[in-house]
């Protein structure tokens, strides 16, 4: 199939359904916990069945794995891969730091990658061997060669504490030797940002392939590298994910191994 015509359909139906996100308020009355420090809202349920039902037609006999559960996977065939809104806690809060995530996945492979952030007017997008894109001009990662000349980003996991100590050691050495980090508070916003050098490394574990799908392909696609914490390339379906700028990647893997080596089972 020929995807690439697919990619301004979906960045249009990601800019309709961010302008709605912008319209939503929500009482706290409203707010479901999913588990310890997870929310969800009927923001997260329509935006995702608003998203589902489009692409249904877009691509009939499609899949999903989509994070609030609309819709299911199909084996060997084409499968959308959506957050309906990354930076939930952010939206709760009224911190204007959230977006919509959507990819196309078709047999271990990434084809299209859209992140839109309703509040900038921001539409990142990419197709597998054609580049990536900011409100349709290209980006490009950033030409930083070492930790001490990059400005990190990175998140913490909210319900899982187990390394706890261990991933605030790394953290305690990042801050001493790079310009800063940033939790912005949406993994897939985080990735954009490597993707066009606003950032030159996103770091973080436990997230779940709607968080980072179309954000690989958009850091791969503006020239950077993707990687697990052990340098494997299991970052959409593994449990964590290192994101630079290329020239910065293999130093973080370095103190990766150094403060935060794989948990011993
Ligand atoms: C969360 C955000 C956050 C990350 C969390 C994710 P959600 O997604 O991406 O930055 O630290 O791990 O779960 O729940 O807002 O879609
Ligand atoms: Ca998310
Ligand atoms: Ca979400």
């Amino acid at each position: 199939m020929e995807f690439l015509p697919l990619l301004p359909q979906v960045e249009q139906l990601t800019q309709q359904v961010g302008t709605w996100l912008l319209e939503q308020r929500i009482s706290p009355e409203a707010i479901e916990t999913k588990s310890l420090n997870n929310f969800v809202t009927f923001v997260d349920k329509g935006a995702e069945e608003q998203l589902v039902a489009a692409l249904n037609s877009l691509l009939p006999s499609s899949g999903f794995i989509a994070e609030e559960g609309t819709g299911s996977p199909v084996k060997d065939g084409y499968n959308w891969i959506i957050d309906p809104l990354d930076g939930t806690t952010n939206f709760l809060h009224q911190v204007p730091v959230f977006c919509i995530s959507i990819a196309l996945h078709f047999q271990g492979e990434l084809l299209l990658g859209v992140i839109h952030d309703p509040n900038r007017n921001e539409t990142f997008s990419c197709a597998k061997g054609h580049g990536a894109t900011c409100n349709g001009n290209p980006i490009h990662v950033s030409t930083a060669t070492s930790l001490a000349d990059s400005l990190l980003a990175t998140g913490f996991p909210y319900d899982d504490f187990g390394r706890q100590e261990q991933y605030l050691n790394l953290l305690g050495h990042i801050t001493k030797n790079t310009r800063g980090v940033r939790r912005l508070g949406s993994a897939a916003l985080d990735l954009a940002y490597v993707a066009c050098g606003r950032c030159d490394l996103f770091y973080e574990y436990a997230l779940n392939p709607w968080d980072v799908a179309a954000g690989i392909l958009l850091v791969q696609e503006a020239g950077g590298t993707v990687s697990d914490f052990q340098n494997e390339d299991n970052a959409l379906f593994g449990k964590d994910i290192l994101a630079s700028n290329s020239g910065t990647h293999q130093e973080m893997l370095q103190a990766i191994e150094r403060f935060f080596p794989p948990a011993l089972d």
